[in-house]
C-alpha cells in the first residue's frame, strides 16, 4: 500500500534512500565510527549552509523542541533579559521555556498571523536596556507567516543583542542570508525542511560566541549547549544518542548539498505556488496576504458548512494527511504544508480531492 501523502508541517515524506539509511546497522555511540558519523553531520550542516566559518553546530537527540530549549536556555548571561516576538504558538513556547528556566522577559505579543511591528521592537530595545537577547519564530507554522527576519536582525545588530531564531519549519524551505541575517543561534530539526526523519534536532551559533557562552552556569543537565558542543568536539556525545536518525540525518544531508539548498527553496516555492494557485481556483480563502506567506505551508480558511474533522478524514481516505488550526484558529482553518518528498501528481490529485470535497459539501 502506498504510504500517505504527508501535507502536515513535518515529520515530512522522506525518500527511500533516507529511510533505507536506518538499515545501516547496530552501532555503539561510544565507538569511533559514531563519532565519525556525528563529526560528519555537524560538518555538513555548516557546509550546506556555506558557515563553516562563523559557525558551529550542535546536535541533540530529540524533537524540534528539545533543541529550541538547548538554545533559549543557554543562551542568557545571568542577569540579563530577553525579548520575545509571540505571534503564534511557537512563539508563546520560546516565551513557556523561558518562563520555566526564570529568566527576566519581554514579550511583545501580537495577533496570531499579524507581523510584529519594527517600532515597538525598537521602542522595547530602547527602553529596556537589560535585554541581551532578542527571539524570533522565522516562520510561525502555526499560520503559515514568515516574520520579518531581516528587520528585526538588523535591529538586534543596532542595539548589539544577540539574536535568536526558531528556523524549525524553515530551515532549507524559505530563503536565509546567513551573511546578511545576523542570526547569533539558529534553531532547526532534521525531519522538516532537511527532509530527514524525527528524533535529532540541531543549533546553530556563532563561534565568536563561545567565550561568553561558557561563562553563562549551567540550567539543565540535557540541554546544556557548551557541556554538548564540548563533547560532541572531542567527538563524544553525553547521552545515548538515536543513532539509526543520525544515519537518516546524514544521507539527508547529502541529499540536500546535490539537491543544493537554493534548488530546494525553489522546489518548496513552485509547489507551494502550484498549491495556492489550485486553492485559489476552488475559491478557498487565505489566512495569510501574498507576501508575507512562508514557503512551506499555506494555512486556509474552513469553507462555511465544512468541518475540519470530516475534511480530514475524506482527505485521510484518499491518501492525504492534511493539518489542523491550533488554539482560537482551531475549526477556523486548516493547513497543507509542501515539506519533503512531495511529487507534482500528489500536490494535483491532492487538489482534485478538496476541490471534490469543497463543492460537495456546499451544494
Ligand atoms: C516553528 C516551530 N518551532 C518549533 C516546533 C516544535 O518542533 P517539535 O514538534 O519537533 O518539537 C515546530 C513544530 O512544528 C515548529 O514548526
Amino acid at each position: 500500500m502506498k504510504p500517505p501523502v504527508l501535507l502536515n508541517p513535518g515529520p515530512v515524506n522522506v525518500t527511500p534512500r533516507v529511510r533505507d539509511a536506518l538499515l545501516r546497522g547496530d552501532l555503539c555511540h561510544r565507538e569511533v565510527e559514531f563519532s565519525d558519523l556525528m563529526g560528519a553531520i555537524r560538518q555538513k550542516l555548516l557546509q550546506v549552509f556555506d558557515i563553516e566559518d562563523e559557525y558551529a553546530s550542535v546536535l541533540v537527540s530529540g524533537s524540534g523542541t528539545a533543541a529550541l530549549e538547548m538554545g533559549v536556555s543557554s543562551c542568557l548571561s545571568p542577569g540579563k533579559s530577553i525579548l520575545i516576538i509571540q505571534n503564534g504558538v511557537y512563539g508563546a513556547r520560546i516565551a513557556k521555556i523561558a518562563e520555566i528556566y526564570q529568566f527576566p522577559k519581554h514579550v511583545l505579543n501580537y495577533e496570531w498571523g499579524k507581523p510584529p511591528r519594527m517600532d515597538d521592537v525598537e521602542t522595547a530595545l530602547k527602553e529596556h536596556p537589560d535585554i541581551e537577547v532578542v527571539a524570533l519564530v522565522h516562520h510561525e507554522t502555526t499560520t503559515g507567516l514568515l516574520n520579518p527576519l531581516e528587520a528585526v536582525g538588523g535591529l538586534a545588530r543596532k542595539y548589539e543583542k544577540k539574536f535568536l531564531v526558531d528556523c524549525i519549519s524553515s530551515l532549507a524551505g524559505d530563503a536565509i542570508d546567513f551573511t546578511t541575517c545576523p542570526m547569533d543561534f539558529a534553531i532547526g530539526t532534521a525531519n522538516k525542511c532537511i527532509q530527514g526523519l524525527p528524533g535529532v534536532a540541531f543549533v546553530l551559533f556563532r563561534k565568536n560566541d563561545l567565550c561568553r557562552l561558557k561563562n553563562i552556569p549551567a540550567r539543565s543537565l540535557y540541554f546544556n549547549l557548551m557541556e554538548s558542543h564540548r563533547a560532541q568536539e572531542s567527538g563524544d556525545t553525553l547521552f545515548t544518542p538515536a543513532v539509526q536518525i543520525h544515519y537518516a540525518l546524514d544521507e539527508a544531508l547529502d541529499e540536500l548539498m546535490e539537491e543544493t539548498v537554493a534548488g530546494r527553496i525553489q522546489r518548496y516555492k513552485d509547489a507551494a505556488d502550484l498549491f495556492r494557485k489550485g486553492f485559489s481556483e476552488i475559491g478557498l480563502e487565505f489566512l495569510i496576504p501574498e507576501g508575507r506567506r512562508s514557503n512551506c505551508l499555506t494555512a486556509l480558511r474552513l469553507p462555511e458548512g465544512i468541518a475540519y474533522s470530516d475534511l480530514h478524514a475524506w482527505l485521510k481516505s484518499k491518501g492525504f494527511v492534511i493539518y489542523a488550526g491550533q488554539g482560537n484558529l482551531q475549526n477556523k482553518i486548516f493547513r497543507i504544508a509542501n515539506m519533503g518528498d512531495l511529487k507534482i501528481e500528489d500536490i494535483e490529485t491532492c487538489l482534485q480531492v478538496l476541490k471534490e470535497s469543497c463543492s460537495a459539501k456546499t451544494q
